[in-house]
């Protein structure tokens, strides 16, 4: 993606979507309204940041205006905050460095910290952790680092990690890593972003202390072919080295190898297989349990041996979560990671000529979603819930053709996990701390940023999602920051709405849902890209 395509597609995200203009004259009224606004929050921002300046007699508090949350200090607050000890009425203060400095049990009246954000009875949780995200970028057309972030922060999103598949350099060599992360550093970013580098077969060399002081913050491989050309799978012996290397390198426990674990037989090719190019039962029959169940056994078999921990990625097989269950079971560590649309989505409802429905591993029918809950929900089986937000251009999906053999494997998905999983699970009875905890908490344990994000306490960066769960919304390519707005999820409605997010204090998205359109992006904070620990600054 060229420098003047990314400035393109910011237009939509003032709030006008693009495809929908009906005509000119109103948009331009609300493009100026957002201009004279944005005005006077400097205005209003400079002063106060002016009189909190000269002294600390002159505190002034004022409620926080729909412009005028920045990173000055303020308080925040709801009948319903998500913290480690429950769901609660909080007040939570916010420092000028974006930290949470303290929360305090009810709805305080603070006139001398700051402005008072009252939500009333919004959900506020800690910013959601999306720890399987390809963005694309550089080398394809299907995404980018600006549109990947803005789509993540309208769904409540505030850090990704960015997968190397399909994106050349595909992050499996230092100097690889270090053009990836000039690359992202040079885009604007609206969140956080952690790289993931890749092991591929014949390439393990590579794997030194210098590929993690280029900033990684995991390993990924796949154990069959991606379909990348420049991303051949390991066999499971080259995937034992890789273990035996990391425990070896003794940094054991700092970086996570991320597995997608379908075995094939050899003579196995992706789209070599019987049945009708629009079924998407017969790309699922392609792809059986089995590859996955074959998968994860040799992979527990290998964490056994080598006493490295194992990352499963996006499981879809109830029978594959079931030896994951016994392996934990027998204490081996395993991180076992299902995704959005299989919990959401099952096979028998998938009409045929519906490529935005393929990924790999398949989405299976109904019985297999309902296993997969329970070992979610009875059995404490899955560690996350990712989105694997997976994009392609419309061509590379054969949207058109409705051709789901020939079509690109990954389903779009990254602003609407939230939505989306909330409402495959809320009739369960689950907790905002559990869904707070699947989608934010462990990956920041996993991934050892739990001392900055993914609670709401003393210390923590102030990232939040503040949303209704109550609230319906329709998922319409007008409601759509990605660069490809054709989804799996378009035309579905969900519970749960993004009102806003915060990145480190700012305010990133605001919804403007009431007026019909997309929402606003009010601020340019710049992400950072998150470096592993070892890495010095
Ligand atoms: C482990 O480290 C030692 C000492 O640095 C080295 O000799 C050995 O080859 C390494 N083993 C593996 C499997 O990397
Ligand atoms: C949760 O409870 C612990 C123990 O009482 C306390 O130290 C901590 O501050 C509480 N955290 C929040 C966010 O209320
Ligand atoms: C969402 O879709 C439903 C059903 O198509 C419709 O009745 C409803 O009015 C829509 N809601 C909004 C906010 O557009
Ligand atoms: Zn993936």
């Amino acid at each position: 993606m060229s420098q003047r395509e990314t400035a393109t597609n910011q237009q939509p995200f003032l709030g006008v979507p693009s495809s929908q203009s009906a005509g000119g004259i109103p948009y331009l009224k609300s493009f100026l309204v957002v201009v004279v606004a944005i005005l006077i929050t400097s205005i209003i921002s400079w002063q106060h940041a002016k009189i909190v300046q000269k002294g600390t007699q002159s505190h002034v508090s004022f409620p926080c205006g729909s412009f005028s949350v920045v990173s000055f200090p303020f308080v925040l607050r709801s009948t319903r905050v998500v913290t480690e000890n429950g769901t609660f009425p909080a007040s939570i203060f916010v420092d000028r460095n974006g930290l949470i400095s303290r929360v305090v049990p009810g709805l305080v009246e603070d006139s001398s910290w700051g402005c008072l954000h009252d939500v009333g009875d919004l959900v506020i949780m800690p910013g959601l952790i999306d720890p399987h995200v390809h963005v694309n970028e550089p080398g394809t057309k299907s995404e980018g680092f600006n549109t990947a972030t803005l789509a993540a922060a309208a769904g409540g999103t505030t850090l990704i990690f960015d997968m190397p598949l399909n994106s050349h350099p595909a992050c499996t060599t230092y100097e690889s890593i270090l053009e990836k992360r000039r690359i992202a550093n040079s885009r604007q970013l609206w969140v956080d972003v952690g790289l993931i580098g890749g092991m591929i077969s014949g390439n393990l060399e590579t794997l030194s202390d210098q590929i993690f002081r280029a900033g990684v913050v995991a390993l990924k491989s796949f154990t069959i072919d991606s379909q990348a050309y420049d991303f051949p799978p390991v066999s499971i012996q080259e995937a034992e080295q890789v273990m035996r290397a990391l425990r070896n390198l003794s940094i054991d426990g700092e970086i996570r190898y991320m597995i997608h674990a379908e075995l094939a037989s050899s003579k196995f090719s992706p789209n070599n297989y019987e049945g009708p190019s629009m079924s998407y039962m017969a790309f699922m029959r392609s792809r059986p349990d089995s590859f996955e169940v074959n998968a994860v056994q040799a992979l527990i078999e290998l964490s056994r041996k080598t006493h490295c921990p194992v990352y499963i990625v996006h499981i879809s097989s109830a029978d594959a979560a079931e030896l994951v269950k016994q392996a934990k079971e027998e204490g081996i560590q395993i991180f076992a990671e299902t995704c959005t649309q299989y919990l959401a989505f099952a096979a028998d409802d998938i009409p045929d000529g519906h490529p935005e429905f393929k990924c790999v591993p398949p989405i299976r029918p109904n019985g297999n979603r309902k296993r997969l809950l329970r070992y979610l929900l009875q059995d404490n089986l899955f560690d996350l819930i990712a989105s694997d937000h997976a994009p392609a251009t419309p061509e590379e999906k054969c949207l058109e053709q409705g051709n789901v053999r020939m079509a690109y494997a990954g389903i779009s998905g990254l602003q609407y996990r939230l939505p989306a999983v909330w409402t495959a699970l809320r009739s369960y009875g689950v907790t905002f701390e559990q869904l707070s905890y699947w989608l934010s908490l462990s990956a920041a344990r996993i991934f050892h940023v739990d001392d900055r994000k993914g609670r709401i306490a003393s210390g923590m960066e102030a990232d939040f999602v503040i949303w209704d769960p109550e609230s319906l919304v329709n998922i319409t390519e007008n409601w759509c920051f990605h660069r490809h707005k054709k989804s799996a999820f378009l035309g579905k409605q969900y519970y749960g709405e993004v009102k806003e997010t915060f990145l480190r204090g700012s305010r990133i998205f605001k919804s403007d849902a009431e007026r019909g359109k997309l929402g606003t992006v009010l601020q340019y904070p710049r992400g950072i890209i998150i470096r592993n620990r070892l890495v010095e600054e």
